[in-house]
Parts: structure tokens; sequence; C-alpha cells
């Protein structure tokens, strides 16, 4: 219920279109119930004719029957046959051709309206995934995600463009040909719907039992899209550890899984189907038998018989459908749940107080603690410094010791368990992540490049600026031209080349240096590339890093070169904070890292 709410709440702001789609249809499932009148009047004004009597039926009829009876001419010897057939003709011709002209303006402004709501569900869900805060990244799978967005996206298109005209339609058909019956008589009209109340718990229950197996199904297919994704971004390593029979077995099993539901699905529907069949077709037969018993009585006439037998199946075809239908709806209002369960994820809150004009780059940590969810021991414990206006600080720490962490908090990736953070001495708490972001210029530890070109990866937020070859020089990417035949045009990701861990790290360097920002934090950047281009880069953020507040978290202790200070964090705790020669003398971590690099360089 809740589900088909959701749905409704979807398609509401396009209700004019899908009203006049379905009033539309309607109106054509209208003139379809009116074409087996003529097959009636047809045969009750030939039977006469072909008996030499010329006499009408004696037979009662409906509304409509005389209507069609009235425009026709009294059946008599000065009329031959061929009238008939052409005024007849004429009639069902009109009747046809009203019919299928509305039917397609229906489905025409219903395709109309359906495309635009899925299309506007489809950027609603991407945007708000989009606006998700980190926090739902690290419990969602990219997996699952891109199937919301895209499988069960379809699956509801598929149900509002084809099932919703099929539902209205056919519950067209069944009403208005029970009508034309109930209009001709009213006790075969009764006894061709005496099997509809078995027929609709039968549905019901199938309805139910469909949900809740498809919801089962759906879940199997996320794990297995889950799976799926993460084996073909894992390819290379799955590779190099030679491990591609487990990852097969892997999804042998999950692929199982999902098709023992599918299994139970599909014997739901063998056993569902021929019953749901089996009651519609006595249906038939019972209106056939006593059609039959009424004729021989007089009660009606051969040519009523007649199209009480289309209309009877035209009663009965909707209710084969049914179970069609119901599954489908399942289905969509499974894919609407899941969909829904996205888009009530809460999105992040970006708005807040700006920072006034140019950050002058105070930092300030008090006493901050950071506990990530489900994690037993907390990443970040109690840690309290302040970085100056203006100053470049080193961080370094063993690995896993929280330093990244720390760079997420004061980009508000994560908000602290406890303590707070400052800059420029205004909590950034209430300051507006938007602002903040856009002034805090970061260079993640891991390089992410989009398939697109070297240089609208280096440009992806500033395009108006043109200082690319600038730029990417100062992150010591100094022969791009010479490297690459295309030059910054050439495509990298999936797509284009293959770049090394050196080359990303750069590009991705270049891309925050272009942005020109007002604080600096590097996680890493240097990790991937060799001494004499680490030499160069560091040069130049040197000169970068002068003019503004700089974090440099680094396992390198060449990278101190710019630092006016050294930070030091050991399992998630502050051990050192101050400068190069203080931590020589106090700090015995910092003291073994030096000791460990200057061996290896004179080695
Ligand atoms: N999203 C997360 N969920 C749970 N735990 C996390 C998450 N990210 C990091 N951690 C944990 O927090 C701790 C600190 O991680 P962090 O990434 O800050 O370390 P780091 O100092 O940057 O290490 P490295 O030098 O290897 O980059 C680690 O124990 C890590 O396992
Ligand atoms: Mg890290």
């Amino acid at each position: 219920m809740k589900n088909l709410k959701i749905l409704y709440k979807l398609l509401i702001q396009w209700k004019w279109k899908f009203l006049i789609s379905s009033m539309l249809l309607v109106c054509g499932m209208f003139f379809r119930t009116l074409e087996p009148l003529i097959i009636q009047v047809l045969v009750d004004n030939l039977l006469p004719m072909l008996n030499g009597t010329y006499e009408a039926s004696s037979a009662k009829v409906g509304f409509f029957t005389k209507t069609i009876l009235s425009i026709l001419p009294a059946v008599s010897k000065e009329y031959p046959l061929y009238v008939y057939f052409l005024a007849l003709g004429a009639i069902y011709f009109a009747i046809s051709f009203t019919k299928g002209t509305i039917m397609f303006i229906a489905k025409a402004i219903n395709a109309s309206a359906t495309e635009s709501a899925i299309n506007s569900l489809r950027n609603n869900i991407f945007s708000h995934i989009q606006k998700l805060p980190m926090q739902y990244f690290s419990d969602a799978k990219t997996g699952e995600l891109t199937q919301r967005a895209t499988g069960d996206i379809d699956t509801v298109r598929n149900f509002i463009s084809n099932q919703t005209v099929e539902i209205i339609r056919l519950s067209a058909v069944f009403l208005f040909s029970f009508f034309m019956i109930y209009a001709e008589n009213k006790t075969f009209a009764m006894i061709s719907i005496c099997l509809v109340p078995i027929t609709a718990i039968a549905a019901f229950y199938f309805f139910k039992k469909e949900k809740k197996i498809w919801q089962l199904h759906e879940d199997e297919s996320d794990k297995l899209n889950n799976l799926t994704q993460e084996s073909l971004g894992g390819i290379r390593v799955i590779k190099a550890f030679a491990n591609e029979e487990v990852e097969i077995e892997k999804f042998e099993k999950q692929n199982k899984a999902k098709l023992d539901i599918a299994l139970i699905h599909a014997r739901l529907h063998t056993v569902y189907w021929p019953l749901s069949d089996m009651i519609v077709n006595a249906q038939v037969f019972l209106s056939v038998l006593f059609g039959a018993w009424f004729a021989l009585n007089g009660e009606i006439s051969i040519g009523q018989l007649m199209a009480f037998y289309t209309y009877v199946a035209m009663v009965a075809f909707p209710l084969r459908q049914v179970s069609r239908l119901l599954s489908q709806m399942g289905m969509a209002l499974v894919a609407v749940g899941r969909i829904q369960e996205v888009l009530d994820a809460e999105e992040e809150d970006l708005s807040g107080k700006n920072f006034n004009g140019k950050l002058k780059g105070k930092i300030e940590f008090r006493n901050v603690s950071y506990q990530y969810k489900g994690a037993k021991e907390f990443a970040l414990k109690n840690v309290s410094f302040t970085i100056q206006a203006g100053e470049n600080v080193a961080l370094i720490g063993p690995l896993g010791s929280g330093k990244s962490s720390l760079m997420k908090l004061l980009l508000r990736f994560y908000e602290p368990t406890q303590g707070e953070i400052f800059i420029d001495d205004e909590p950034i708490k209430i300051m507006s992540k938007k602002d903040l972001r856009s002034k805090i210029g970061v260079v993640l530890q891991k390089a992410f490049l989009f398939s697109d070109t070297i240089g609208n990866n280096i440009s992806y937020i500033n395009s108006e600026k043109i200082n690319i070859l600038e730029t990417a020089t100062m992150a010591g990417l100094t022969d791009v031209d010479g490297t690459f035949v295309k030059g910054f045009d050439t495509m990298v990701g999936e797509k284009g080349v293959s770049l090394s861990g050196g080359q990303k790290q750069r590009i991705a360097l270049a891309r925050t240096l272009l942005s020109d920002p007002e604080v600096l934090v590097l996680d890493d950047v240097t990790s991937a590339v060799d001494t004499i281009t680490e030499k160069e880069i560091l040069n130049n953020l040197k000169k970068v890093a002068s003019t503004r507040t700089t974090i440099n978290i680094t396992h390198r202790m060449s990278s101190l070169i710019f630092a006016h200070k050294v930070m030091i964090i050991e399992e998630g705790k502050l051990t050192g904070f101050g400068t190069e020669k203080d931590l020589e003398k106090t700090n015995a971590f910092f003291k073994q890292v030096l000791a460990i690099q200057k061996n290896a360089s004179l080695n």
C-alpha cells in the first residue's frame, strides 16, 4: 500500500496527461465492446432472410442494439442482402475507426507522460545519490545502487507504460462487456461473472506471495550485481593471483542462490496460471451452456447468443490477464520500494554559514575523537592541535594511524564523535560544507580519474582556466605531449589508455592545484613517483605552499623540505607536534623513521 502511494506521488505531476489518456482508453474500449453487436444484428437479420420469412427476431434487445437497428432499414424483401452488408459494414468501420484513433491518441499521451515521469525519477535518484553523505557509501554497495538506479527504474517504467494501460484497458473491457450483456439480458449477465469471486480470491493470494518471493529474488540479484561489479573492478588482482576459478565458483554459488528463488517464483506461476485458466474456462463453459439453454427457450436470439459468446470471452480475457498483471504489479511495487529506500536516505546538508572572504587558514582541533560506524577502536583519540595561518605542516605516522581520517574530519566527510574543529576560529560544524570544501583543496590518497581526457581530468572544476600546461608541469607532469600521442587530449580510464600509479597521482595533484585552493591538504601524493620526480614536485609545491596553509600527509622524510612543523599521529593519538629539530630529540617514532630513511639513502 505504501509503495502504491509512492507510485501515485511519482505520477501525480503528470496527472492530467494520465487522466486524459485513461479516459480516452476507456472511451476506446467502449467502442470496442460495440463491435459484437454488429454480428448480433447481422445474424438476427440474416437468418429470417435465409428462411424467407423476413420476420425480425422477437427477443428483447438492449439500447445500443436498438440504436443500430434504428439506423438500418427494416428487414424486408425490398432491401436486398447487400444493402444490409453495406450499411452494417459502414457502421462497423465507423466504430472500429473511432476506436483505433482514440486508442492511438491515448497510447501516445500515456507514453509521453510515462517517459517524462521516468526521466524525472531517474534524474531524482541520481542527484539524490550524489548528495548522500560519505557514510552512506561506506554502508551501501555500488552494484546495488546501480541496480536501483537502472534496473529497478526500468521495471517501474515497463509497468507504467504497459501494465497501467493494460489495467485500464482490461477493466474497461470487463465492465463494458458485462454492461452490454446486462443491457440485453440481466440473468445471463450474472451467470457470465458468477465465478469472478473465486478468481479474485485466488488472485489476491497469488499477489501477496508473488511480492514476497520477488523481494527475495531482487535481494539475491543485488548480491549478484555487487559480486559482478567487484570482480570486474578487481580483475587485475584476480588475474595476478590466478584466482579466476575461485571467483567463478563464488559467482556460480550466488547465481545458484538467485536461481533457487527464481525457481520458487516459476513454481508459483506454474500452479497459479493453469488454476486461474481453469476457473476462467469453467466460467466460459457455464455461460455457453446457459446461453444455449436460453436460446432454445427463445429468451435470446441466435444473434444474441453469438454476441454473448464474444462478450463472455471478453469478460473472461481480463480475468485470465489478472495474474500476469498482478505479477508485473508485484514486481513493480518491489522495485518502487527499493528505489524509495535509496530516496529515503537523508541527503547531506551542505548549507550553513559561509566563511568571510578568503580563508586565513588557521586550523584547530580541540579534543577531537572519531570512531567509524561499526569499528571497534577509535580512529582518532582526543587529538588537539593548532596550525597557524599560512603554516606548512607535514603529517606523519604509521600505516592506519588515522592520518587520512583526520583529513576527512577536516572536510566534514564525517563529523567528530567528540570534540570540535575550528577554521579561522569558526567551528566548522556550523559552516557550509559546500563553502568549506570549495576552499580547502585536497588530493586524496587514492587518485581517481574520470573516463575523459587528461586535460579534462585536470580542469575538472575549473573548465575555463587555460593554464593547464603550467599546472601540470607544477604537478610533475612535465612531458605529456612527449609521452602520449594525443597529449592532453589522450583519453584515460576504462575506454582510454592505462596510466601508471604515478601518472594518475600527478594528474590528481594538478587537478587540485588548478583550483588554487586557500588551504591545501595532500594525502600521500608522492607515494607512487620516483625520487627525481618527487624532488621536482616538492620544489614546486614549496612555492604553492608558501602562500597558504598546507597539510602534507606523507611517509617520506624528503617531503619535510617545506614543512614548518611536523605532526605525528600514532594509533590515533597525537604524539608529537613541533619543528623537525624538536621532534628529532623528543619523538621516538620520528627518530626511528629518520634513521631508517637516512640509512636507506646511504646504502
Ligand atoms: N570507512 C571506514 N570505516 C571503518 N574504519 C575505517 C574506515 N576508514 C578507515 N578506517 C580505520 O581507521 C583507522 C585509521 O585509518 P586511516 O585511513 O585514517 O589511516 P592512515 O593513517 O591514513 O593510514 P595510511 O598511512 O595507510 O594511509 C584504520 O584502523 C582504518 O582501518
Ligand atoms: Mg591514509
